[in-house]
């Protein structure tokens, strides 16, 4: 069988065509950046061994399993992060969070000091980290799966962020920081959109029946762990929006607000502690 088969095989059984691509080069053991090898070498022949890869592939995709699961990596916010079955794939509408955090920054004197609650890869903490080295950046999560992959991550890339072990603001405790950013689990249990997530880490999708339970949670004690002033920012579903904002008001942050991913919908929303309470 010849590349160019190859590819007309797998689209035939319902794969587009970046990922028949995609699926190729990783058999063959290539980038991802190098479609236009596959193109000028479409006559070439599969030998048996890649030809046995790429069924193996082809299955997996088949079965749901996320490219990223597939390739090993996931890009965010510009950088290279490795990716397996202990931590959700880091989204790029997660980037709207890591965005309003950054710009969040030009309010506090000296290094902020940041805490990213359930950081999963270490997405969010690293993308920060990256972007402002002077600031101090710690992250928790409940799963010493998920801490691994991150702590390898930041070793990977050079970017010192303390990880820490434990559920929400209890893995920090008597600390204090100028911004909490958090992309928490928020899909109701039941949700038909859960089907398609099935190779992702339940721990990382669901929140009760709601949603809401984890956001209601960390909303309720993020002031445990904020200095006066400082910012809690939190990403949630496209529907949830005014209940977060409602949930950050009632607990008595100021200056709540939503901020919409690329796709125009309000998917992060947040405020600040009050200076004095
Ligand atoms: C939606 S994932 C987000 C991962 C990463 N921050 C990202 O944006 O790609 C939620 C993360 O919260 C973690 N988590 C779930 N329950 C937790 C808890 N009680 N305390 C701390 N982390 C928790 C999960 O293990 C998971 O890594």
């Amino acid at each position: 069988m010849t590349l160019r088969e190859a590819l007309a095989h797998l689209q035939g059984k319902g794969l587009d065509r970046i990922d028949a691509q995609m699926l190729l080069l990783l058999a063959l053991g290539r980038g991802a950046h190098e479609r236009a090898w596959l193109m000028a070498h479409d006559g070439d022949a599969l030998d048996a061994s890649t030809t046995a890869r790429l069924d193996a592939l082809a299955q997996r995709r088949a079965d749901g399993e996320p490219m990223a699961y597939l390739r090993g990596d996931q890009e965010f916010f510009g950088l290279t992060l490795q990716v397996d079955a202990r931590v959700l794939v880091p989204r790029s509408d997660t980037e709207t969070l890591v965005s309003w955090a950054i710009a969040r920054f030009d309010h506090f004197p000296g290094p902020t000091r940041v805490l990213d609650l359930g950081t999963g890869s270490g997405a969010i903490a690293l993308a920060i980290k990256a972007q402002r080295p002077a600031a101090c950046v710690f992250a928790t999560d409940a799963s010493d799966g998920a801490l691994c992959v991150a702590r390898r991550n930041a070793g990977r890339l050079g970017l010192a962020v303390d990880f820490l072990p434990g559920h929400w603001i209890a893995a920090v405790p008597g600390q204090r920081f100028h911004i909490i950013a958090s992309n928490p689990p928020y899909i109701a249990e039941g949700d038909i959109h859960l089907a398609a997530l099935g190779h992702e880490p339940v721990s990382a999708l669901t929140a009760g029946a709601d949603g809401l339970d984890d956001i209601r949670h960390i909303v309720a004690h993020a002031h445990e762990a904020l200095h006066p002033g400082g910012w809690l920012l939190l990403e949630h579903g496209h529907d949830q929006a005014p209940a977060v904002r409602e949930l950050l008001r009632a607990a008595g942050f100021e200056q709540v607000d939503s901020r919409a991913d690329l796709a125009g919908i309000a998917r992060c929303s947040g405020g600040q502690w009050p200076q004095r309470r």
